[in-house]
Order: structure tokens, then C-alpha cells, then sequence
């Protein structure tokens, strides 16, 4: 493979030839050659970067010693994960921001993606008023309008330190240039080439017979709109070129966006949703993530428990915390969703004492049965599986939490034409029809309808933990509506049962989500007799093979950070110096 840049093409205009020459040969120290040795922890003094890519850690690294800060390298990071992540890192998905700046103030970027204006509440349902199989998900229709470009103007704008254009260079180049694939990208990209051919021209750099590791995947398209979004920032993908390449796409295809859609495209600053925990607190993403909600109530649901005696996956602690989790996910269904179009009750839910009243119905040896419990009624108190998340502590202390997605690996499997890069499928995780569940067996209702130009809502957590106000953790995962339980057993796994983040981060997991009534487990989590013991107390259990893929930097008391990746994702990567 070569490294050297490829000769422009004749065709090209000459001014955007000499432009992209000039892009291209400017310094970019990321070889894409590199052999990707993962590394899944490691303990840095000043900075810590921790990606679902090697290259994409490099680059985010890269960044930070020169002088970058964490919004700056996180912008650089997701650009490149669209180049060498196609399955979850992106341009045409959407995503979520926490930050935390090292004197403590905090702030959210919500850049989820948002339904076409001609979208409404029917439009996946046949004349029955029943869900069309494969509608909300793969195919033009189950595209929202990305968020990802605008979001990441709107996270430089504020807070970036160095030019767009040094951040955006990395991934032009290692789209331009190519880089070879990792295993498990030519293992995914193998997987899905049936639904590539279906939706794409063959000349689509995806489409080939057979992906193997070290295979070379080289973006034209890709870099040329990079370079469009370099030089124009969030109007080089949202106007022009880029937005009637997306039109045409969407022609087609029947797909609804449009370019007024395009034009209207707004991310939200959002104030962070804090709560605590011990002597910890806790900032994440309010709607329209469920993320944040959810991981406070579950923890407040447990807090007054002696978790650290009941000791990690006892009988105890597993009945409680999957208590919580089932309540957590009961409300969710019924109240959360896009809190610009609905009013979503968030002080209410996070309420600590509508928490204590949550669990007056638990049982210590039964489990609850969701089809008889419904989401608690706040109202009595009186007094709300392809993804990738990237954590981010720089040298002078901020922290960036990220997670972002296209939804389904590589999203609806069209890639636009003349612009390669994949569309999400977001649309699926709307409430489709109230009481169906979406991809991920989620429920919803009213809350969560499609409604033109609201935001889908989601389960991704980013989140940032202090403890007795210095800057404690940063975390965050891809895998569904498995996040935020997985968050949530991470967190309690540091501070109650006193593993090393790697640890915390490898255990294995469980997960309840209220419906189905089930406790999903992966291989080994659980010791048999526990299993038993939980059976006898009413709970069901299904094992799946792998749930959300947590990304973590924690700091450490004397000094320094330990970042670690999840073995569940062998191209996890931790970075930093
Ligand atoms: O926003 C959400 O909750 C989903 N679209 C996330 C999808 C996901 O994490 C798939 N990954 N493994």
C-alpha cells in the first residue's frame, strides 16, 4: 500500500484541484499504515484520549500535544472516525456532547439528528395501522436530517482553540489516501453487502467481494466533501454541492429530506442534566437523550443500599440494580422524548424523592413483573448495536464526553451518491407505532412520536462524573438501549466494588429495560448459582452475546489518568501522553 497522496484527476476543476493538492500534502502525522495494535489501557500524565479506532485515537492525541484542547481533538476524532469507523463514525448521523471545563462549568451539545418536515406519525404503518418490516430502518425513509457537521461547528465555535481546518485535514487525508481496515471493519463491512449492493451503485467504494484485515479503503468522494466542509464548515455539507448531492440521493430513493430541511438544521446547547451520588456527581445529556434521566434514576433508585457488602453480581445486588434498571425503563417508555416538543417532566423524574417512592414496591425476594408495573406517577410527589463514543481529558483538565451513531451499523446502508458517506437510520428510534417495539425492543408513546423536525429519542449517555467537585471520570458507550445500564454498572462497579477501571469496564454485564421482562446477560455474567437463586425469585434470563462497549478515562489520585477500552470492541484504543 502506498502512502505517498495520489495524483489529482485531470477532471477536477483546476482551482478545487489545487485546493485539495494543497490539503492533501499539507502535514498530516498519521500514518495509515500503522499497524493497529490496539491498546485497551494505559496511564498518561497530562492528556487521554480514548476512541473505537487506533487512527482515530492517534489523531485525537495528535491534536492534544499540539496544543489542541478536548473540543478540538474530539472535533478532529469524529471527523476521522467518519473516515475510518463507516459503520458508526460519521457525517450523514447525529450525536450528543458533554463538556466539562476544567474550572466546572458544564454544557451539552444536542446534534441529534431531527425528522424531515414531511415526516408524521404514520408514515411507517401499512392501511392496518400495523409497522412495515424494514421501513424505519434500512432504505432512504429511514433517514432523519444529520446533525453531525452543524454540532461539531457549534462545539468548535465555542470552545475550539485551533483553525477547523487543521482539524478536519486528518480525516481528508486518510480518505484520500486510503488506510487499511482493521478485522473487525472488513468482518462488518463484509456482513452488510448484500443491503450496500441493494442501495448503492457498484462503484460504491464499499461494495466488493470479500473485506479482509490489512485491505486498503480508499474515500474519494468522502475526502472531496471533507474538503468541502473544511473549507465551508457547516454550510459546505448543509448548502451548495454537498446539500443537492443529498437531494438527489433522496429523489432516488423516496426519501423525505430536503434541502429546507437541510437549510433549518440547528444543533441545541442544552443545559446538562447533574445529579449525585455519594460525594460524586454526575453530568449528562438531557433530552433528547433518555441517557442522563435514566442513569440518575437507576442510581438513585440504589443509592441508599450497601451495595459494596452485597458485593459485585451477588444475588442482592443484581435483584436491586435490575429493579432499578426495569423502573428507569418503564418511565422512559412513557415520558421521555424530545423535550422541545414534548414537556418532559426532567426535575420530576430525577426527583430524589419520587425515586424513594419508585421502589416502595420492591420486593427483596421477588422480582416485579413489568406487565403489572407501569411508569411511576410523579404527580403523587407534588414536590422526568453501531455507535461509537470517544472520552477526552486534555492537559489543562477539560473533558469532553461524545458519543454519536448513525443507529444501525453503517445506518440505512445508503451511502450518498457523489459524496460517500453513509445516512443514518435514526427514524427507527421515534416510537413507530405506541406499545411496538423498535431494533433495540424499546417501547415508547406519545413522548416519543414522530412529529416533523423533532429529534428521535435516544438512549446514548455521555457523561462526565465529579467527585467532591474535582473532575472524577469520563464515560460513555455505543450499544443501544444497553448504554445507559452499562454506564450505570461501570460507575458502580469503580466506586462500590473498587475495580480498576479496566475491570469495571471488562466485567460482564446484565441488563433489564422493563420490556421484554427478560434480564439480558452476557456469557458468564451471573455465577450459575446467583442465576438460580434469581429464577427462583421470578426472573427470567436471555443471553446475548455482547452489549455496550464502554469508553473510559478516570482520574487518578496522585496525578495522571488511567484511559481504558473495552474489550468487547478489539479496535477500542486508548491514546495520550
Ligand atoms: O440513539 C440511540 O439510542 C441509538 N440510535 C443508539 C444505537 C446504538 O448504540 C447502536 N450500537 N451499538
Amino acid at each position: 500500500m502506498s502512502n505517498s497522496s495520489r495524483t489529482i484527476p485531470a477532471f477536477y476543476p483546476i482551482i478545487f484541484g489545487l485546493t485539495l493538492l494543497l490539503l492533501i500534502t499539507s502535514a498530516c502525522n498519521v500514518n495509515p499504515e500503522m499497524v493497529y495494535e490496539a491498546d485497551k489501557e494505559e496511564e498518561y500524565d497530562h492528556a487521554a484520549v480514548v476512541t473505537g479506532h487506533p487512527l482515530a485515537s492517534e489523531v485525537g492525541k495528535e491534536i492534544l500535544e499540539s496544543g489542541g484542547n478536548a473540543v478540538d481533538a474530539a472535533v478532529a476524532v469524529q471527523f476521522t472516525l467518519a473516515v475510518v469507523y463507516p459503520r458508526a463514525g460519521n457525517l450523514g448521523g447525529g450525536g450528543f456532547m458533554v463538556y466539562r471545563a476544567n474550572d466546572g462549568t458544564t454544557a451539552a451539545l444536542d446534534y441529534r439528528e431531527k425528522a424531515p418536515a414531511a415526516a408524521n406519525r404514520d408514515m411507517y404503518l401499512d392501511e392496518e395501522k400495523n409497522p412495515i418490516d424494514g421501513l424505519s430502518t434500512k432504505g432512504h425513509l429511514a433517514a432523519g436530517v444529520p446533525g453531525t457537521v452543524a454540532g461539531l461547528m457549534a462545539a468548535h465555535e465555542r470552545y475550539g482553540k485551533l483553525p477547523w481546518a487543521r482539524l478536519v485535514q486528518p480525516a481528508i487525508d486518510l480518505a484520500w489516501n486510503g488506510f487499511s481496515v482493521t478485522e473487525t471493519e472488513a468482518e462488518r463491512l463484509n456482513s452488510f453487502q448484500e443491503a450496500f449492493q441493494e442501495f448503492n451503485d457498484p462503484d460504491c467504494p464499499f461494495i466488493k467481494e470479500e473485506w479482509k484485515k490489512g485491505d486498503e479503503l480508499v474515500q474519494t468522494n468522502l475526502a472531496i466533501t471533507l474538503n468541502r466542509i473544511r473549507e465551508g464548515k457547516a454550510a459546505g455539507f448543509y448548502q451548495g454541492e454537498n446539500a443537492r448531492l443529498i437531494i438527489n440521493e433522496m429523489k432516488s430513493g423516496g426519501g423525505l429530506i430536503t434541502y429546507q430541511d437541510l437549510l433549518d438544521y440547528q444543533p441545541v446547547w442544552r443545559e446538562a442534566i447533574t445529579g449525585t451520588y455519594d460525594d460524586y456527581r454526575i453530568i449528562s445529556m438531557p433530552p433528547s437523550s433518555s441517557g442522563g434521566v435514566a442513569l440518575l434514576q437507576m442510581l438513585n433508585m440504589v443509592d441508599w443500599a450497601p451495595l459494596r457488602i452485597y458485593g459485585f453480581q451477588s444475588i442482592e445486588a443484581t435483584h436491586l440494580m435490575v429493579e432499578a434498571e426495569r423502573r428507569a425503563y418503564a418511565d422512559r417508555a412513557e415520558y421521555l422524548g424530545d423535550s422541545d416538543f414534548y414537556e418532559v417532566p426532567i426535575e420530576s423524574l430525577i426527583d430524589k424523592k419520587y425515586l424513594i417512592s419508585r421502589m416502595q414496591d420492591f420486593s427483596a425476594d421477588t422480582a416485579s413483573t413489568s406487565g403489572l408495573l407501569t411508569a411511576g406517577d410523579f404527580r403523587k410527589m407534588k414536590e422526568s448495536f453501531e455507535t461509537t463514543h470517544t472520552s477526552i481529558v486534555d492537559a489543562e483538565g477539560n473533558a469532553v464526553s461524545l458519543t454519536t451513531t448513525l443507529n444501525s451499523n453503517f445506518g440505512c446502508k445508503v451511502v450518498v451518491d457523489g459524496a460517500g458517506f453513509f445516512l443514518n437510520n435514526e427514524m427507527d428510534d421515534f416510537s413507530v407505532k405506541p406499545g411496538t417495539p423498535n431494533q433495540f425492543g424499546l417501547v415508547g408513546a406519545e413522548a416519543n412520536a414522530i412529529k416533523a423536525n423533532k429529534r428521535m429519542l435516544s438512549s446514548m449517555t455521555p457523561t462526565i462524573i465529579e467527585k467532591n467537585g474535582e473532575l472524577f471520570m469520563v464515560l460513555g458507550a455505543p450499544g443501544g438501549s444497553t448504554i445507559i445500564t452499562a454506564v450505570f454498572q461501570v460507575f458502580i462497579n469503580v466506586v462500590e466494588f473498587d475495580m480498576p477501571l479496566e475491570d469495571a469496564i471488562a466485567a460482564p454485564r446484565f441488563h433489564h429495560q422493563w420490556l421484554p421482562d427478560e434480564i439480558l446477560v452476557e456469557p458468564n455474567a451471573v455465577d450459575p448459582a446467583v442465576r438460580d437463586s434469581l429464577q427462583a425469585m421470578g426472573h427470567k434470563f436471555r443471553e446475548i452475546n455482547r452489549m455496550a462497549v464502554v469508553k473510559a478515562i478516570q482520574k487518578l489520585p496522585d496525578g495522571g489518568y488511567v484511559a481504558a477500552g473495552d474489550p468487547r470492541n478489539p479496535d477500542d484504543d486508548v491514546s495520550g501522553y
